[in-house]
């Protein structure tokens, strides 16, 4: 009967698929290449040498192996064994074995060593080209998986060298931030030494001055009313001088490069408890010992925090709270004021303090958080990692 080669013609994209014929029966290898060819296959190669086969399968990696089973010297089976071998991955071909072995022994043993189908002659051809047909399809979709993972590793593997980039500028970004935050501690600190010693060198010596030519003016005064505006302006003189010397503590706190962080806290404490307002408490306990920049940083956190609670949080206590936390210190400034909803501050022009005590713990790789709420208090707590702030590189 002849073919009808629409039913049995396969598309495009199989038409060029490899099979390869291993038969040693000439008849049987012509009858099949004919088949196939009038069926529209264009890559189709017979052989009725079984080790030639052997050999096509190595070099020509066919996609599908027709094969039969009895065979001088090399029979199908182990042919079937070779071929079908899970280490060649996808280049293992499909395997139909068309044999005169009608026993099912055969078909278990030759299913069993990796066969995809079993087809036993006389065949009916029909049904051969479909079956050689479907399997040759499962095989394209098999070939293209591999092809879109193999594409898909590749595009992972360009993620990953992106993301790599990607991470080291991250890297280097952080690096010069660190460097850039040491450089601004100290920048910052060492303004504020020039400041500090102008105005201890310069200024409060001239106030001095002033006081004693004062005094000796005053010596030589009798007239009371004179007196009385002297004695107001000595005194305007005093209270100017508390107050540059104020300053200057403010400026440079000698006890944080002479003693610690807990030193200069506790000096400041006492400073601002003089000045009336609320009672301030202290609670260190840092076994670990930050470098000077890194006590510097925390203080000035702490300091701009005191100075919000004694401006504008009229609170009865304030308490300052020093400690270990992690590889870092964590600060905590808690006051029982009127508190403030931090998320409606916005940001005026002059208003630093808030922004800046955020930036410094930032800057030094580190975080800053405000917690308050009308009525309810404000706690500001920073938390800085040690040894992330770079030595000054100048
Ligand atoms: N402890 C606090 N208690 C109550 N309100 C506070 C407290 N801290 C801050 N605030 C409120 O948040 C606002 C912003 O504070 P911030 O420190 O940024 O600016 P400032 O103190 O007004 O000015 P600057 O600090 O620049 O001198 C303050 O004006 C105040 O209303
Ligand atoms: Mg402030």
């Amino acid at each position: 009967m002849p073919l009808d080669i629409d039913v049995v013609r396969p598309p495009e994209r199989l038409a060029g698929a490899r099979v390869l014929i291993v038969d040693d029966e000439p008849a049987n290898t012509r009858l099949l290449e004919r088949l196939l060819g009038e069926a529209g296959y264009t890559a189709v190669r017979a052989t009725n040498d079984p080790l030639e086969g052997l050999m096509l399968c190595e070099t020509w990696t066919p996609d599908l192996l027709l094969l039969d089973l009895h065979m001088p010297e090399v029979d199908g089976y182990s042919i079937l064994r070779q071929v079908t071998e899970p280490e060649r991955g996808v280049s293992r071909p499909l395997v139909v074995v068309l044999t005169a072995d009608v026993t099912p022994a055969a078909r278990e043993r030759a299913l069993s060593l990796g066969a995809t189908d079993f087809l036993t002659k006389p065949f009916d051809h029909l049904e051969a080209l479909l079956r050689i047909r479907n399997h040759l399809a499962t095989r394209r979709m098999e070939l293209d998986l591999a092809e879109y993972a193999g594409a898909l590793e590749e595009r992972v593997a360009e993620r990953t060298v992106e993301l790599r980039e990607s991470l080291e500028q991250l890297r280097q970004t952080l690096e010069q931030r660190r460097l850039l935050a040491a450089r601004l501690v100290t920048a910052q600190e060492e303004e504020r030494r020039h400041i500090a010693a102008d105005i201890h060198d310069d200024t409060i010596q001239t106030m001095v001055a002033v006081g004693i030519r004062l005094e000796l003016l005053m010596r030589g005064l009798t007239d009371p009313a004179l007196l009385d505006e002297m004695n107001a302006l000595r005194a305007t003189v005093s209270d100017s001088m508390s107050g540059l010397r104020r300053l200057l503590f403010e400026l440079r706190p000698m006890s944080l490069e002479r003693g610690g962080l807990a030193d200069a806290l506790e000096e400041y404490l006492e400073q601002a408890a003089t000045a009336g307002g609320p009672a301030y408490a202290l609670d260190a306990s840092l076994a670990t010992k930050p470098a000077y920049e890194e006590n510097v940083v925390l203080y000035r956190i702490a300091q701009e925090a005191l100075v919000n609670a004694r401006k504008h949080a009229a609170a009865t206590s304030v308490t300052v709270t020093l400690a270990d936390d992690g590889n870092g210190v964590r600060l905590e400034v808690r006051d029982d004021g009127r508190g403030f909803a931090p998320d409606l501050v916005a940001p005026q022009r002059g208003h630093l303090g808030l922004p800046s005590m955020m930036e410094r713990a930032e800057l030094s790789g580190g975080w800053c958080r405000i917690e308050s709420a009308p009525g309810a208090g404000t706690t500001v707590t920073a938390w800085i990692p040690l040894g992330s702030i770079a030595e000054d590189p100048v």
